[in-house]
């Protein structure tokens, strides 16, 4: 990866309402071999599959009512060409178009939309470097919450975040909260250095996080399942399948969020959570919940130490033109160099560094 140093410039806050932001909706993800990716996808996590063809394909969660969640473009480099959210109205596309071209920022309005089953929508290269998109209008499709009959003991049920890794968290949770999102939580350090931070529009924890690091790159893309046992059968099944190599972290309990987890890698390296069981967050008021760097179980209530891969690997972005964005260099302090580096330290009771041996474990 080539890396650029990252060159700080305040994000100004626009005059124009922001569109009002019903949820994160679906990812448009190019990957290098679609038959691999629908094998991952369809064959083994059992997305439902609106419609294909040879270059495309549309995927949907069990509860989703709208054409799809996940959509799968074979391309010649594995990146996301659109992070899409629905809006409440036609109306919101057209204030998400003048909010971002008061930011200065690259948009293109398509009246028929960019993918199949998307109206009218517009895309934009927003101020962090990422592809957003929003959209009001969609085909609505069969929601197939009660049809047990096709959904096996691992059913994805509803998309429920994306995640961002960005070089300057602060600069960018300002600029989503100007856009209306609202912090759930977050992770500081003493010297109020934010690490990552979680935002939301729906009542959930959040529709996207942004983790610090080299960006603009996509962490993860996260789906739902009902309960925890669904997430213990998806690991059993790669097993079975001797595909346990796909999984790269957990099953676990996160701290933040509360929810529990599992990351996959699909066979382009773009990272999926699976996801379940955070809390309702809908009031005004919703307390935000700020988590120490240094606690050790921030990450995984029980403990269990984040492997490398998770804090340094993310997939590209790309422009507008289909170009991958440039990759910049965080500058702020790593996560991972200050609680799992050399000489990181971290507590489970505070007060308490955690024993060398751990600290070593977590290498
Ligand atoms: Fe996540």
């Amino acid at each position: 990866m080539t890396t650029t140093p990252m060159t700080t410039t305040p994000i100004p806050t626009p005059a124009a309402t922001p569109p009002d932001i019903l949820r994160c909706a679906y990812m448009d993800l190019v990957v290098t071999d679609l038959a691999a990716s629908r094998e991952f996808y369809v064959d083994i996590l059992g997305l439902v599959v609106t419609e294909e063809n040879d270059t495309e394909i549309y995927l949907r969660s069990f509860e989703e009512f709208i054409h799809h969640n996940l959509v799968l473009r074979q391309g010649p480099v594995a990146a996301v060409s659109a992070f899409a959210f629905r809006v409440r109205s036609p109306l919101d596309v057209d204030l998400a178009e003048a909010y971002y071209r008061e930011l200065g920022c690259r948009t293109e309005r398509r009246a028929n939309g960019f993918v199949t089953g998307i109206g009218d929508s517009v895309r934009v290269e927003d101020p962090l470097g990422f592809p957003y998109e929003f959209f009001f209008d969609t085909e609505h499709v069969e929601r197939l919450a009660w049809r047990y009959d096709l959904q096996g003991p691992g059913a994805l049920v509803r998309l429920d975040h994306f995640n961002q890794v960005t070089p300057d968290v602060g600069l960018g949770r300002g600029y989503l909260e100007d856009l209306g999102f609202r912090v759930t939580e977050d992770i500081q350090d003493a010297d109020g250095v934010t690490y990552a931070a979680w935002l939301r529009r729906k009542d959930t924890v959040h529709d996207t996080a942004l983790t610090g690091g080299n960006g603009p790159r996509m962490h993860h893309i996260a789906f739902s399942t009902h309960e925890k046992h669904n997430i213990i059968y998806i690991c059993d099944k790669l097993g079975a399948l001797r595909k346990s190599d796909l999984i790269e972290r957990g099953p676990g309990r996160h701290g933040v969020s509360n929810a529990f987890y599992l990351y996959l890698r699909d066979p382009d390296g773009h990272r999926v959570e699976i996801y379940t069981q955070d809390y309702y967050t809908g009031d005004p008021d919703n307390p935000v919940v700020t988590w120490d760097v240094h606690d050790n179980q921030r990450r995984d209530w029980w403990g269990n130490p984040v492997v490398p891969s998770w804090y340094t690997d993310a997939s590209l972005v790309l422009d507008l033109d289909g170009t991958p964005q440039p990759v910049i260099e965080r500058t702020q302090s790593s996560e991972m160099a200050v609680t799992v580096g050399a000489d990181g330290f971290s507590y489970t009771r505070k007060g308490e560094e955690m024993p060398e041996y751990k600290l070593g474990h977590q290498l």
